[in-house]
């Protein structure tokens, strides 16, 4: 079921700046300031709607993203910003060298916002995010645990079976089979192969960001992903502290995570 952000690049845009100033901001503020001279990254920026309240506060902010669609959607929506010279957008891969070379050590915040559950290899990613960061410099990163209901990005199935919650978490033959069973178009089900290779639970990012060198600065778990505004017209609820304390099973009804880390 094709909702309005999935028709209209706008109006995706529009929520990502929406989100970003309720949200996304207010949690990094916690533990960084944010204004003129801080420099911040967004790693899988799509329609580059995350860095305009962060521009608007001053800082220089640099949106990379291997979607061609998506990063020429953001030139356009943020011409006047880019031709202020206060946000570049890259279509470009973060592991390609150039890259590297422009930005090691250059950034005070990078943001990954439902992005870390599509990269491969975590483990090697993470260590590797580090680099681009100044000296006291922290990364956001928000994402849907594996396990909740939609964890597995079965939303943008095009049939209404296809989602139902929960299945995702079936062994990795018998949910691809239910998804050809359903009659679901070949570049769907690869892309919910994907998530399903690259799944990650709170607990596997906890223990990644400590294997890295990284310190967990401040953190929130939701009952209801802020962005379920957007979707469903729901408020965004934390999540209850009882649950949040109980290692695996939390991650069945954390819709979604927030963390900075440094
Ligand atoms: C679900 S979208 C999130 C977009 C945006 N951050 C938001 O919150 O609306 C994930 C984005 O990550 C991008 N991405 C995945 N791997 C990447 C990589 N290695 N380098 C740059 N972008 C990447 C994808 O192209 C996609 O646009």
């Amino acid at each position: 079921m094709a909702l309005k952000q999935h028709l209209d690049d706008k109006v995706r845009f529009d929520q990502q700046v929406d989100n970003c100033r309720s949200d996304v901001m207010p949690f990094i503020e916690q533990t960084k300031p944010i204004g003129k001279g801080i420099n911040v990254m967004e790693m899988g920026c799509g329609e580059g709607g995350v860095m305009l309240p962060f521009a608007e506060r001053g800082c220089y902010c640099v949106g990379v993203d291997l979607d061609e669609i998506r990063t020429d959607l953001a030139k356009e929506f943020l011409k006047d910003e880019i031709a202020a010279g206060k946000i570049a957008i890259l279509y470009q891969n973060v592991y390609d060298q150039d890259f590297l070379d422009k930005y090691k050590g250059f950034f005070d915040i990078i943001i990954l916002k439902d992005v870390i559950e599509h990269i491969p290899n975590q483990e090697a990613f993470i260590p590797y995010l580090k680099t681009f960061l100044k000296e006291g410099g922290q990364i956001f990163f928000g994402f849907p645990p594996w396990y909740m209901p939609f964890g597995g990005h079965q939303q943008i199935a095009r049939h209404k079976l296809g989602m139902m919650p929960y299945y995702h978490i079936l062994p990795k033959p018998v949910y691809k089979g239910v998804l050809k069973m359903i009659g679901e178009d070949k570049g769907i089900i690869d892309e919910l192969m994907n998530v399903y290779d690259t799944r990650i639970t709170i607990e596997r990012f906890e223990r990644i960001v400590k294997k890295s060198g990284l310190k967990v600065l401040h953190k929130q778990h939701y009952l209801f992903n802020p962005i379920y505004r957007y979707k469903f017209g729901v408020k965004p609820r934390k999540q209850f502290g009882l649950i949040s304390a109980i290692p695996f099973f939390r991650n069945f009804l954390t819709t979604c995570v927030y963390y900075t880390v440094g």
